[in-house]
This record gives C-alpha cells, structure tokens and sequence, in this order.
C-alpha cells in the first residue's frame, strides 16, 4: 500500500469513535460506489436500512440491470480482492463480485416508482464490514434519504439490541472505571493540599482542577457512550462530554507549560515568552476541540471529515511541541543559574527534576500519539477497546508521575544542603560542562 492509503487507513481506524444510527441523504448522485460506515459484527450482527425519497433519474433502466445498483457489505480483505478482481477484467461491477455479501439490490423493488424501502438483513459471519452503496450503472443518477442502523444483538435469548462496534462494547465499562480513579485521585490530592497547606502554590490549586476536569470528562463519555450502546444515537451528555474535554485539553496543557516554566515554586511571574507559548497553545486547542466535534458527528467518508482530522492532527502536533519549549528554557535557565550563584547544589536538584520531567512529557506525547495509533491499526478490529485503554493508562501514569514529583513538600530540600552536598554538587556541575550532558 501506498503511504497516504495507509495513513488514511490509519486515520478511519482511529476515530470510529461510535457507528451509531447514521442518516444520510444523497441527491442525484451518479457516484459508482459512496461508502457509508464501519462496522464490528459479532455472530448476531444485524444491518437495518430504512430509505425514503427514493428516486432514479436517466435513462430508465429495465428491472433486472438494476441488479447492479445497491448496498453491500464488505470487508477490507474482500474488498482489496474485489479491486484486483476489478482490475484483472474479471468482473465489471462490484455487485458481480461474490467476496462481497450483497445486501439489497435495486432488480427486488417491487416497481421503479417505488420511494420507500425497509429492510433488515443479518450478518453471521464475524467480522468488520463497511456498507457501501455502489452504481455501476454510468448513467444513472439516484437521490434517497437513508437512515441505517447497524448493531450486534446481546448473546442468549435476549434481543437487546448493542449499538457500539464488537470490539468497543466494553468500552462505556472502561471509561467509567477510569472516571472513578481520577475521582479517588482528586480526593488524594485534596488531601495532601490541606495536609501540606504551608506548602501549597497556586499550581497545585490548577492541578486539582485538571484531575477533576479530567475525571468528569471520563464520566461524560462513559454516560455517552454508554447511552448510545442502547439507543444508537447520543443525546445531551455528547455535549457535555464536549465541553469538559475542551476545558481538560485547555487545563492540561496550560498545566504543562505553567509546570515547565517553574511558574509559582522557582518564580511569581511569567516571562512573555511563556506567555506566547500560552497564546498559541490555548487557541489551537478550541481548533482542536472544533475538529474533534465535527470529526465525531460527521461520518470517515465525508469529504469534510479527512480535512478536520487533519486539522487536529496538525494542531495536536503544533502544542505537543509547543509545550516542551518552556521546559527547555527552564533546564537551559537553571543550569545557567547554577554555575553563577553558587548554591549549585539546589539547583542541580530542580535540574535533574525539570530533565526528568522533560522525558516523561515527550513519553505521554509519544505513547498517546504514536504507540496508540499503531496499536489501532495493528489490534483486530475485536480487541480495538486495548488501545483505548492503553493510552488512558498512559495519560494515568504521566497524572501521577506529575503530581508525585511536583507535590508541595513540607520540608523543602531546596533548602536544607548541607556543605558536603554543595561541593558534590559543584563538582557534577563541572563534570556536566565538560562533557556537555
Ligand atoms: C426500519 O426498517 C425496519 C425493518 O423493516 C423496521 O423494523 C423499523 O421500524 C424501521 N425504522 C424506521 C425508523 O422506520
């Protein structure tokens, strides 16, 4: 495969956030194949297509050359096959290819004027499939509205209906476990505050409210999705779960920058340029928040959809930088500091914390960004919640790491040193210069 297909591959695997009821409407559309949406099907997978507003327009076919018009469901391997059987002058239509499962064609209207059309068809074999609509007849134009509906019925008797992907049904469990850890968490936090109170700056107040953002952010969703795991559809906590993730993006990277340039335990006040880092980064994050709206409500197959995701991608990438600048300044400061005011041993210490800082940053950026993705991609389309919940873990242990190393302590080591330790001190500084570390 060619790099954008894969890169596109990836980005459909990554933000199949939930196949939910989708309504489309297609308006004289002479397209050969519109896409629709994707789909994990357990052993009991049921596809609902309701259309109305049917209409075919052109030269007015005979019935059974309609047998090259309608929906299909494929999966990816199939769908590769069909392309090389396509090539190879095998076959002349997709529908005329027997990888793909058909699931209505036009030749069983009842008659050309019909407008309505329900039917439901269930799929027994495992699997993920995208629906896809295809028209191989060049001339015709078709216009409908189309609402579809795929879910997997539970297993036993019931006939509950499951609306998220096979491989995303835990998921709604998932978030809610995380939500209530971050909620135990906060309450740890409150606790050391008003244990360490002497000792507490303003940053631990902003941490206390990034954990508890990020706490009702994994509420939201939990309730989210776990509503249209019933329903199919999301109602009033989508929005919700939009505006705490807006506020928890804006926090905690806020936090980043603010930690990064020592804001309120090594100085009062920020410097301009911490405070143009802050500009671009708060910015590209409402952006960012817009993009995963549209990206999330919109289906992979819009035009507008691939636009916004890169969008994101390109915004998300611009503050993952952006917020390491401080953090460089800082290190670049105080080893500045430490070889000038001669108390080396104190700020050796905040070096060595700032540096440490730095790598677990790049680790969060990375690990979120990077390794998620390829597990995505790599993961079968079953076990797609593991990579979820990978990066929750890793967002859990950078929150951790964060308010371990960074928590107000009670007897500063800042500023109990002894001599012995200013001179080890002065002596690692020494050897530091000389070999540029
Ligand atoms: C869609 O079609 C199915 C199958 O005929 C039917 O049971 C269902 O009620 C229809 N839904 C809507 C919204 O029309």
């Amino acid at each position: 495969m060619s790099l954008p297909l894969v890169l596109l591959s990836l980005l459909s695997v990554a933000s199949l956030v939930a196949a939910e009821v989708r309504f489309s409407e297609i308006r004289s559309d002479g397209r050969p194949i519109i896409p629709f949406d994707e789909f994990g099907f357990t052993h009991r997978g049921r596809l609902e297509l309701n259309i109305t507003k049917l209409s075919l327009s052109g030269p007015t076919p005979d019935s059974p050359a309609l047998s090259k018009v309608g929906f299909f469901l494929s999966t990816r391997d199939a769908w590769v096959h069909v392309l090389q059987q396509i090539e190879d002058g095998e076959i002349n239509c997709v529908l005329g290819s027997d990888a793909v499962q058909k699931v209505y064609t036009f030749d069983r209207l009842p008659s050309l004027t019909t407008t309505e059309l329900n039917y439901v068809y269930a799929e027994i074999d495992a699997d993920q499939y995208t629906l896809v609509f295809a028209n191989c007849l060049p001339q015709l134009k078709v216009s409908m509205s189309v609402r579809s509906a795929m879910y997997n019925l539970e297993d036993g008797n019931s006939n509950r209906r499951d609306y998220l992907s096979a491989g995303k049904t835990v998921l709604p469990r998932a978030f809610f476990l995380f939500s209530i850890i971050y909620f135990v968490l906060a309450v740890v936090w409150v606790n050391v505050l008003y244990k360490k109170r002497l000792t507490v700056h303003g940053i631990h107040y902003f941490m206390l409210a990034v954990v508890l953002l990020k706490a009702l952010n994994l509420l939201c969703e939990a309730e989210d999705k776990s509503y249209i795991k019933r329903t199919g559809s999301a109602h009033g906590w989508d929005v919700l779960f939009y505006i705490f993730s807006f506020l928890k993006g804006i926090t905690l990277f806020s936090l980043i920058v603010l930690i990064g340039t020592g804001w309120s335990f090594l100085k009062p006040y920020l410097q301009d340029k911490d405070k143009k880092v802050l500009m671009i980064v708060i910015p590209l994050q409402v952006v960012a928040n817009i993009a995963q709206v549209v990206i999330d409500e919109t289906g992979p197959f819009r035009h507008e959809w691939v636009t916004w995701k890169q969008v994101f991608l390109l915004v998300d990438v611009i503050c993952c930088c952006a917020v390491l600048f401080p953090i460089v300044w800082s290190i670049k400061n105080l080893r500045e500091a430490a070889r000038t005011d001669g108390k080396a041993a104190v700020n050796l210490m905040k070096l060595t914390l700032f540096r440490h800082y730095y790598i677990v940053v790049i680790c969060y950026i990375y690990f979120t960004r990077v390794v998620v993705y390829a597990l995505e991609t790599i993961t079968s389309y079953k076990y797609l919640w593991t990579s979820i919940v990978a990066g929750e873990l890793a967002t859990l242990a950078f929150y951790v790491f964060t308010g371990y190393k960074f928590k107000p302590e009670a007897h500063n080591p800042y500023f109990v040193i002894d001599d012995q330790d200013e001179d080890a001190a002065t002596e690692q500084l020494k050897l530091e210069d000389e070999f540029e570390l």
